[in-house]
């Protein structure tokens, strides 16, 4: 089986990229390398008899289309994207050009190559905007209201598969995905608390709390995101969001709490004003994915920070 991945040289792209390698699929990555770096896929390149193509490119050029198309993937796994809230804040435009444009290019390459199916990386810590505790874990079927430009970019993304779905030219499936943490975040984006504090906390610094730090959010680990991802390929389910998180909400100060018991690592946190276009709660329902994909989250949220924490603090401690 052939497949693109866009954004393959990210974080959840690069474990994605190696769990198709390691399933024998023939893989073509497709990134800019503007937040992902070829460091992420040195692992996967060195997998027996691996087939793996690496075409730096932006996502929102022309020929992005025509780089999916050439390769006649089975799946184009679509995940390049600007990917922070708060960049999106400072500059609309260059997230709407690589989220909304990037996006089209990718469907009218998946649409060329004879109508790949499409797995899109859709954000549902932002889709659905700020949601009332009682709505809380938030289902497939509630109105999508963002309030961030990244929201809203994201979104747009979706809008753009369901037309050229409506139309005949391709099909998808768009995974709305939680906050996902896991090795390989770069603490150094905006986004990814889970690696920005075990980052502070390896390099003997003070983590930073937006607001109270009782804003919650839903953690799902990035092999379980993964096998979503897989689900989604083989079962194909068409012209459907599906949500991708644990149904879980955890405070980002019990976030900390947790830290400290998992790593033995108790440091007292700085309190910032809150940032623009962040929400106060989000938990996504994650009933659909067990039915649709047969998935669920596996992995608990100390499992998960201990693999990050094995990965970060050793980098943190070598520098
Ligand atoms: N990490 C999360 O919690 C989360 C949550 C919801 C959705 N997502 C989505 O999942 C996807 C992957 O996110 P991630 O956390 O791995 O982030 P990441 O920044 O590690 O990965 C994004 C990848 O896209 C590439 N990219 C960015 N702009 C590009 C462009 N113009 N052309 C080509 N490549 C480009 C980057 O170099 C990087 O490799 C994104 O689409 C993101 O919106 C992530």
């Amino acid at each position: 089986m052939r497949a693109v991945v866009t954004g393959g040289a990210g974080f959840i792209g690069s474990h994605l990229v190696e769990e198709l390698v390691a399933l024998g699929w023939q893989v073509r990555v497709l990134d800019d390398l503007s937040t992902g770096s070829l460091a992420n896929l040195e692992a996967a390149k060195r997998m027996p008899g691996v087939v793996l193509d690496i075409a730096v490119m932006d996502v929102c050029e022309a020929q992005a289309s025509e780089c999916i198309a050439d390769w006649s993937p089975a799946v184009v796994f679509h995940l390049a994207a600007q990917p922070s809230v708060v960049a999106s804040e400072k500059d609309p435009a260059r997230d709407a050009e690589v989220n909304v444009v990037g996006t089209a290019r990718v469907a009218e390459g998946a649409a060329g190559a004879g109508g790949s199916f499409v797995v899109y990386a859709a954000s549902g810590g932002t889709l659905y905007g700020e949601v009332d505790e009682e709505d809380l874990p938030v289902p497939e079927d509630f109105p999508p209201r963002p309030i961030s430009f990244y929201g809203l970019s994201k979104k747009t993304g979706i809008d753009y598969l369901e037309l050229y779905r409506a139309k005949g030219r391709l099909r998808y499936t768009a995974l709305a995905l939680a906050n996902v943490y896991g090795p390989r975040q770069d603490p150094a984006g905006e986004a990814g608390v889970v690696a920005i504090f075990l980052d502070r906390l390896a390099k003997g610094l003070a983590p930073v709390i937006y607001g109270d730090g009782e804003q919650t959010r839903d953690f799902v680990f990035v092999g379980d995101t993964v096998e979503a991802f897989i689900a989604a390929a083989e079962r194909q389910p068409d012209g459907l969001v599906i949500n991708v998180g644990t149904g879980e909400r955890t405070s980002v100060n019990r976030l900390l709490a947790l830290i400290a018991e998992v790593t033995g690592i108790r440091a007292e946190p700085d309190y910032a004003p809150p940032r623009g276009g962040e929400l106060r709660h989000i938990c996504l329902d994650p009933n659909r994915a067990l039915v649709r994909l047969g998935w669920r989250a596996r992995t608990s949220l100390a499992e998960g920070i201990r693999a990050t924490a094995a990965t970060i603090l050793q980098a943190g401690a070598g520098e």
